[in-house]
């Protein structure tokens, strides 16, 4: 078994765990295999560019492969672009057990391995509660209804003539990192924290449908958004939150949105966890109150240590993660690693992102790429020399309302352990002597 390094990632599948025997052998033979190449390079080739490679401790410049010599492929006259075959292990994947019907399940997406701020469509995560459809269009009505001068029914066509807009904007599933609220779980970031995307999307904006509706600007407080699958998902949103940045898109990444992601109609809710995020968008009825519907009374609620729930705790607060190194990687050598994550929050831009190498006794601040924008995945890098000693990364974000990151005792002592929802807390990823990182938690 192989460790994939492809574009300087180690990114191995998550069920390819190395033991340390197994990563030994690996990093030994890989120092064996450039020190051999490199002697017999050097008594084959004598010119500038042996003596470079030389240098450079690289023999396998010098031999010019078939891709350096030969026709390359035809353009691909029609369909639609893949990867490479060489990132085929970068998939989204199912924690297996963890439900018992497929569409009735999760996808996590594979953060180790993405780059930037934005999810690529086809990795984005999916949580269906009935399965997914690939609706038709053409059939497809979009009903704005309850406490507005003028009820109306939406064609696609009718909705897209409508002034558009495009705005990027994560969505998190408020069960993200549940499964680490008891103990350690979950082995890689993808099972930690994949169920986390971040896209641009393109719609109308919710304010500008319930105007054309006329809708009730005294009295209407709330607004319900249902979708159109078997599950009948309805939530309730507040009349501020629609208006702020509330969107009816129907594109995601430049081009319509995937079937499984709620072609050919969601809502966006900013900030929001994603089940209000409703997908395969039929209905939005105005209201003067909550609806406590079943997706919301018994469902993404907070179970607190006197056994109440908490309910309507819909925003996803700041929170972030290192992407790599994490868990179920490997560090091939000591030396200088680029430590990398990602940083959000749910009431707007993220501030400052602060990453500890020795379990949060101390904290550098990293650096944050742009754009820095608000409900928004912000990327951040930090340098790192690991030294080959054990270590214990973590990040910590603040976002622009000074709200800071907590430590998973902090959460703990609020909410007690039996919560699901709303983990928010700084993750620690070990790295052991042998190079292995793994997921652990630091009190
Ligand atoms: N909308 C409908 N109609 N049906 C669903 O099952 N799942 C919700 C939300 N919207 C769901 C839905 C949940 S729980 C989440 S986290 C997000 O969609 C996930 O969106 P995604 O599948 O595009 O990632």
């Amino acid at each position: 078994m192989k460790p994939s390094r492809a574009a300087g990632r180690l990114t191995p599948a998550p069920e390819n765990f190395l033991d340390a025997g197994q990563i030994a052998a690996v990093q030994a033979g890989r120092r064996e295999f450039l020190r051999g190449a490199f002697l017999a390079a050097a008594a084959a080739i004598a010119a500038p560019e042996a003596e470079a490679a030389t240098q450079a401790g690289d023999p396998a410049i010098l031999e010019l492969p078939e891709h350096s010599r030969g026709l390359g492929q035809p353009v691909v006259a029609r369909g639609y672009g893949l990867p490479s075959q060489f990132e085929k292990n970068l998939q989204r994947r199912e924690s297996p057990g963890l439900t018992r019907v497929g569409a009735a399940s999760v996808s996590f997406a594979p953060l180790q391995g993405l780059f930037g701020i934005i999810t690529p469509s086809g990795l984005h995560f999916e949580r269906h509660h009935q399965g997914w459809w690939d609706i038709d269009p053409s059939r497809h009505r979009l009903m704005v209804m309850g406490m507005v001068r003028q009820a109306k029914v939406y064609t696609m066509d009718d909705l897209m003539r409508l002034p558009a807009v495009s705005r990027m904007h994560f969505i998190e599933c408020g069960a993200n990192t549940a499964m680490e609220w008891g103990n350690v779980s979950v082995p890689t970031v993808q099972y930690t924290h994949g169920m986390l995307s971040c896209c641009e999307f393109t719609g109308v904006k919710l304010a500008t449908l319930l105007d054309d509706c006329g809708f009730d600007r005294r009295n209407g407080r709330f607004v319900l958004a249902e979708g159109a699958d078997g599950s009948s998902l309805t939530r309730t949103l507040s009349m501020e939150r629609a208006l702020d940045d509330g969107m009816v898109a129907w594109a995601m990444n430049g081009e319509m949105l995937r079937p499984e992601n709620g072609y050919p109609l969601r809502l966006v809710a900013p900030g929001i966890q994603g089940v209000s995020w409703v997908k395969w968008l039929r209905r939005i009825e105005v209201g003067d109150q909550p609806w406590g519907t079943k997706d919301e009374v018994v469902h993404y609620v907070d179970l607190m240590p006197d056994g109440t729930l908490r309910q309507y705790t819909s925003i996803q607060e700041c929170k972030s993660v290192i992407t790599s190194p994490s868990g179920g990687q490997f560090l091939l050598d000591k030396g200088f690693y680029n430590v990398t994550g990602l940083a959000w929050s749910g009431r707007g831009r993220v501030k400052r992102v602060d990453v500890s190498a020795d379990g949060g006794r101390n904290w550098r601040t990293a650096r944050i790429e742009s754009p820095v924008l608000p409900k928004c995945l912000t990327r951040f890098n930090i340098d790192w020399v690991w030294d080959g000693g054990p270590a214990i990364l973590q990040s910590r974000a603040i976002d622009e309302t000074g709200y800071v990151q907590p430590k998973i005792s902090q959460l703990r002592a609020v909410r007690g352990k039996r919560s699901i929802y709303h983990n928010n807390a700084i993750q620690s990823w070990k790295v052991a002597e042998s190079g292995e990182v793994s997921n652990a938690q630091v009190y």
